[in-house]
């Protein structure tokens, strides 16, 4: 939510800036803009709208320097407009600053600082801020560090989260930067330093990162860095390499993000499941756990808390973990769990699922749940992110990085991971070695049944163009499918605007059955499975009311080929490992309604990637 990209070093930044923010871009896209150390002065550009705006402007009225900061934003605190794009500058004019998260105490700031002749220019939370760590620097004496110590003596003022970074025009070389509760990483070049909210801005650069604990102050000045806590303690952290490189976050020939990382998924699955599947034993391998067989053992309730697409992810593996390991299994939204009082011992076992591993609400459940004592375990996407880092271990879903803002290749990857736990806690209880088998058999022909699905992406295309018209859609499924149809209900909300709903297929009967009508189309999920009669009595009970019906189903089901309007082919295997094929036929299905449609399918209106604020 939010992009910030800064730099330090002997090169021209502005180009650096402008490119660096187009890989943010998918975190937030309302308005944009950045400065530079110009010489004595600072110069800022910045404006409503995307990248290539800005992009304009400072092609209309160039800037320069080698020390500069910029921002991608996704409005939290006032509409999308010039005034509100960062960065903001503080009552001097001298100092600049860029922000992500929210200043909740912010209004009480501001009248504090109004009171003292103050004026603001914006509607935003982050101007306050630029104006409240000025305010200190104008009141210290000149020392070399005096920017750094500004930022340092106002952030105790401030309630609320912030990624931020901070450059002032008497500080040429220096940025300061500060984190509590919005991610920040710095990237150490040859003689150069960045700093950024996202990796996916630095990997062009340098994969040799720093990643930024709350409290955590750093001060890139004079060709180094300093890492130091708010109450001025020194910070020796490790200098990490990022697995993946820039290659990996292009585009390549794809059309959209969100299409190449749908046809990633044959290796993204084969990535979550390297070094995992223990053929020896019948189970799985996961050591990030870090727990002891005995101490899976004496887990007797599971726990999952995520926000949307990684929550659908979590009640799939509701469904895998009852049905292997017979352990009860309750899934929540993060954003209800962080407040509620729900009872937990110390045998509950408690998952937080994120592919960003920065969502606001979970990280502050999962947060909630250590408080208490319990060991909270990630699931989680990208390496050295807070909640990965903060969790009592996990697993890892190396999936490379996920730009389309609508979450893909990282779902399956979280299904997959809940299949491996459901097969690991089921094999430490009473599945027997062979059904243990079938599962890993199962598991391992995934990559090459997912290149199968993406060969029909043209059936699939032709489908989805047959229904774009729809203003509404239904998606229907029973047991794990179930919350596969409501991820195929999000991603076509969120990247065609079409509203859409999931419920449970016999579900329909106690009202939603009310909607269907010729215009209201159905997606029903019926693989030849325990419920497959009984979703086949769903889809004629649609049939019956005059409603279309689009089927994913096997291509030789001929049953369903008969009832259904139209069919979205996948192939069978078991049903632990049924839910990860089904939803890719609804992603393409999603995307290929957005296009038709024109949307804006990697960057949704009203979206961003990474939700880090609550
Ligand atoms: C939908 C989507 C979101 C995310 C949600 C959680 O396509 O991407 O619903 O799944 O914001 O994000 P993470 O997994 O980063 O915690």
């Amino acid at each position: 939510m939010c992009g910030i990209l800064g730099y330090a070093g002997g090169r021209e930044a502005t180009d650096l800036l402008l490119e660096g923010l187009r890989r943010l871009e998918y975190r937030g896209y309302d308005s944009a803009g950045l400065c530079l150390l110009d010489g004595p002065g600072i110069a800022v550009r910045k404006c409503a709208g995307r990248i290539d705006s800005l992009a304009q402007l400072v092609g209309a009225s160039p800037v320069h320097g080698s020390t500069g900061i910029s921002h991608t934003r996704w409005a939290t605190h006032g509409e999308p407009t010039d005034a509100n794009a960062h960065p903001h500058l503080d009552r001097s004019g001298k100092l600049a600053l860029v922000h992500n998260g929210v200043v909740e105490n912010y209004l009480e700031i501001r009248a504090r600082l109004a009171s003292k002749g103050h004026a603001f220019l914006s509607q935003t939370d982050s101007e306050v801020l630029a104006h409240l760590i000025g305010e200190h620097y104008d009141r210290l004496p000149p020392s070399p560090d005096r920017l750094l110590a500004a930022v340092r003596d106002a952030l105790p003022e401030v309630t609320g989260t912030y990624g931020i970074a901070i450059v002032h025009a008497d500080h040429t070389g220096e940025i300061v930067g500060a984190r509590r509760g919005s991610p920040l990483v710095l990237g150490i070049g040859e003689n150069e330093f960045l700093l950024s909210s996202d990796v996916t801005a630095l990997v062009a650069h340098t994969r040799d990162v720093v990643y930024l604990n709350d409290h955590d102050l750093v001060w890139i000045a004079d060709g180094s860095y300093q890492l130091t806590s708010l109450t001025r303690a020194q910070i020796d952290r490790e200098v990490r390499k990022v697995e993946w490189d820039s290659e990996a976050a292009q585009r390549g020939d794809f059309a959209h993000f969100m299409l190449k990382e749908i046809f990633e998924q044959p290796a993204s699955l084969e990535n979550v499941m390297r070094g995992r599947l223990d053929w020896e034993n019948c189970s799985a391998r996961l050591g990030g756990l870090n727990m002891t067989p005995r101490e899976l053992r004496q887990i007797d309730r599971i726990m999952i808390v995520a926000c949307g697409t990684a929550l659908h992810a979590g009640m799939v593996g509701e469904y895998l973990i009852e049905e292997l390991a017979h352990l009860p299994v309750e899934v929540d939204f993060a954003s209800e769990a962080r407040y509620r009082n729900s009872p937990l011992d110390s045998r509950t076992l408690v998952f937080v699922v994120s592919q960003s591993g920065e969502t606001a609400d979970t990280l502050a459940a999962m947060r909630e749940v250590q408080r208490k004592g319990l060991r909270a375990l990630g699931i989680c996407n990208v390496v050295g992110s807070t909640i990965a880092r903060e969790s009592d271990g996990g697993v890892y879903m190396h999936a490379g990085p996920e730009i389309g803002v609508a979450a893909t290749k990282s779902f399956t990857s979280q299904v997959a991971v809940f299949a491996l736990l459901g097969l690991l806690l089921g094999r430490l209880r009473h599945l027997t070695a062979p059904a243990g088998r079938d599962i890993l058999e199962a598991l391992q022909a995934l990559p090459s049944q997912v290149s199968e699905i993406l060969k029909y992406n043209d059936a699939i295309r032709a489908v989805a163009e047959k229904y774009a018209a729809s203003s509404d859609m239904l998606f229907l499924g029973r047991q794990a499918n179930y919350p596969i149809g409501l991820e195929g209900a999000l991603k076509l909300k969120e990247i065609s605007y079409i509203h859409a709903d999931a419920c449970p297929s016999a579900e329909i009967k106690h009202g939603v059955i009310a909607l269907i009508s010729p215009d209201f189309p159905a997606v029903i999920i019926c693989p030849r499975d325990g419920v497959y009669e009984k979703n086949l009595s769903n889809l004629q009970e649609i049939k019956a009311r005059k409603g279309r019906v689009i089927a994913v189903a096997h291509p030789d089901d001929k049953t369903v080929a008969s009832m259904a309007d139209d069919i979205l082919p996948v192939p069978e295997t078991h049903p632990i490992a049924q839910p990860i094929l089904n939803v890719i036929p609804l992603q393409l299905f999603a995307y290929h309604i957005a296009v038709a449609l024109g949307r804006d399918v990697d960057k949704p209106r009203n979206l961003a990637k990474s939700v880090t604020v609550e």
